[in-house]
Formats: structure tokens, C-alpha cells, sequence
């Protein structure tokens, strides 16, 4: 389908050393993009390696941390100073890491400030340093796309994950709201996927308790975890002109979770009525 192709676009993604974002570079590569991976990471630079022969597109790599606004602001500058122009932002770094309410140090009246602040600066604050520059650069143009990823624990309460984390990516829904309101007379559009459990590296390197893994399996209705690759079906349609009538969503992808009414009692114990 003709409005399906991205080939010949210029494509940022940040997060691109790891996981989703990885997988969303690779498939932007395989489409013919010229696709520029913005990570933390040193891995960025052998991430996009690995993509040179993934297709007929192009894989550029730029170290960068998307809590610093003057970084962010070099990495959109030199993608438009290399590549002419910028026509799809997937924004999508951010991390975890921190205890969930019921995990010790997790609880609302134990979790340190700390822990809330490093959350909130990359989830939160270093999506608003992105999309701040990309859309300059996109007004300006008069076209552009951008993708954020949010997750389905922004969409509900979520016991089996952090309170930074949850209230990080309900922020992301409504900051891609305002953010798609203001910049739809310029002809950019500003969209969030949201996924559900996917494998990647956000929740460590290291083998899972089996009873996480097969507990959130049994919230998914299609009865497993998605894989990085189940994502880019619902990216590469947002960074094309399929979406072209698309803005201001965000669009869950999640093997039926968010469709289900959770069982409570599989996550929070009975309530603990205490010394009455
Ligand atoms: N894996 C899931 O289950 C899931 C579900 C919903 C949403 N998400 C979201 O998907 C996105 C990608 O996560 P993932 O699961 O692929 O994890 P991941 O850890 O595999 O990849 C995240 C990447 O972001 C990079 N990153 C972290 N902090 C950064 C910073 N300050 N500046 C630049 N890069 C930084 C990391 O180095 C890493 O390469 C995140 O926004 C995450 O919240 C993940």
C-alpha cells in the first residue's frame, strides 16, 4: 500500500540501543528510511552496526541522554544539519527500575524522592526536552510525525509496577493530547503507542522469577508477552501517511490486556483491616 512506505524519510528514534526502540529503528531501516538511533548507551554505536544490512535504508548512530536539553538539542540539530530535514520522531527512552507498591521501598510513604525524580527526568521530562525540539523543526517544515511511547500502565492503575513509572506515562498520554492540539494547524501530527508486557531489557538483563513472567502472561488475553517486533506494525503506521487522519491518540498494542478487567486478588493482597 502505497501511503504504508516511510522509504527516503528521515527518522529519529531514541531508546534505539535496546528493545522496542531497536526494533522500531529495524524496521524503519528495512522500509528504506535514513534512520538516526539516539541512545544513552555506547551500545547506540553497534545497535546501528547491526542495522546496516537490515534493508535498504540507512542507520546513523548519536550518543545521547535525553534528560539534558542541551543534548537533546545538539541530536535534533545534527540529524537535521545531516539529513535535510526530520519527518518522524519516535520518542520512546525511558526506563524503570523502581520498586512497585508492594515491593519493599515501594509503597507511596516509603518510595525515596530519588527514585520518583530519575523516573520522572528521562519518562517524563526528557520526552518534553524531545519534543520540544522536534517540533521546531516540524512547524517549520510544516510536516511531521511523532510517536511517543507511553504503556498501558499509564492508562489504569497498575499495582505490579512503580508509582514514577505509572504516573510518568499517564503524563505521556496527556502531554501527546496538548501536544497534537497545538501543532495539528501545522501539519504535524503527535501520536503514543502503548504497549503492553513486552521482553526487552527495561526490567534488567537477567532472568525473571517465573512467577512474574507467568503472572503477567496470565493478564494478557492472547496468553503471552509481546516481543519488540509486535510493536512496529503499530509504529510504522503512525509514521506514515496511513495515519494521515491520526493525531492525539494513544493506541494500545498489548495482546488484549488493557480489554481485560483484572482478577484483584492476583495482585493485591486482601485488605488489611488492622487493630479496630
Ligand atoms: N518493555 C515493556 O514491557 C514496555 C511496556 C510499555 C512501554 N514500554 C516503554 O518502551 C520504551 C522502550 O523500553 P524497552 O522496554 O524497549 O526497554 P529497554 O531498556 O530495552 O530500552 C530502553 C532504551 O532507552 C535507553 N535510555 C534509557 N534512559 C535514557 C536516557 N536518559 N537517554 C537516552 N536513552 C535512554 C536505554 O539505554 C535503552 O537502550 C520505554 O519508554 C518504556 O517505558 C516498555
Amino acid at each position: 500500500m502505497e501511503t504504508l512506505r516511510i522509504d527516503g524519510r528521515v527518522v529519529l528514534v531514541t531508546g534505539a540501543a535496546s528493545g522496542i526502540g531497536n526494533e522500531i529503528a529495524r524496521a524503519c531501516v528495512r522500509e528504506g528510511a535514513v534512520v538516526h538511533l539516539a541512545d544513552a548507551s555506547e551500545a547506540v554505536h553497534t545497535a546501528a552496526e547491526q542495522l546496516a544490512g537490515a534493508g535498504s535504508g540507512t542507520a546513523v548512530p548519536h550518543r545521547c541522554d535525553v534528560t539534558d536539553p542541551e543534548a537533546v538539542r545538539g541530536l535534533v540539530e545534527g540529524v537535521v544539519a545531516a539529513s535535510g530535514r526530520l519527518d518522524v520522531a519516535f520518542l520512546n527512552a525511558g526506563l524503570n527500575g523502581v520498586p512497585a507498591p508492594l515491593q519493599p521501598g515501594g509503597a507511596i510513604d516509603e518510595l525515596p524522592f530519588s527514585s520518583w525524580r530519575r523516573v520522572m527526568d528521562v519518562n517524563l521530562d526528557g520526552l518534553f526536552h524531545c519534543l520540544q525540539q522536534c517540533a521546531r523543526v516540524m512547524k517549520e517544515q510544516r510536516s511531521g510525525s511523532i510517536v511517543a511511547t507511553a504503556s498501558t500502565a499509564g492508562l489504569r492503575a497498575e499495582p505490579r509496577v512503580s508509582y514514577p513509572y505509572v504516573v510518568s506515562k499517564a503524563a505521556v498520554v496527556g502531554l501527546v493530547r496538548q501536544a497534537a492540539l497545538e501543532l495539528a494547524r501545522f501539519g504535524v501530527r503527535v501520536n503514543a503507542l502503548a504497549p503492553g508486557p513486552v521482553v526487552t531489557n527495561i526490567g534488567g538483563t537477567g532472568p525473571r522469577p517465573a512467577a512474574s513472567v507467568a503472572a503477567w502472561e496470565d493478564s494478557v488475553p492472547m496468553r503471552r508477552w509481546g516481543r519488540p517486533a509486535d510493536v512496529t506494525g503499530l509504529a510504522l503506521l503512525l509514521a506514515s501517511d496511513a495515519s494521515s487522519w491520526m493525531t492525539g491518540g494513544t493506541h494500545v498494542v498489548d495482546g488484549g490486556a488493557s480489554a481485560l478487567t483484572q482478577v484483584l486478588s492476583d495482585a493485591l493482597p486482601a485488605p488489611d483491616a488492622g487493630d479496630r
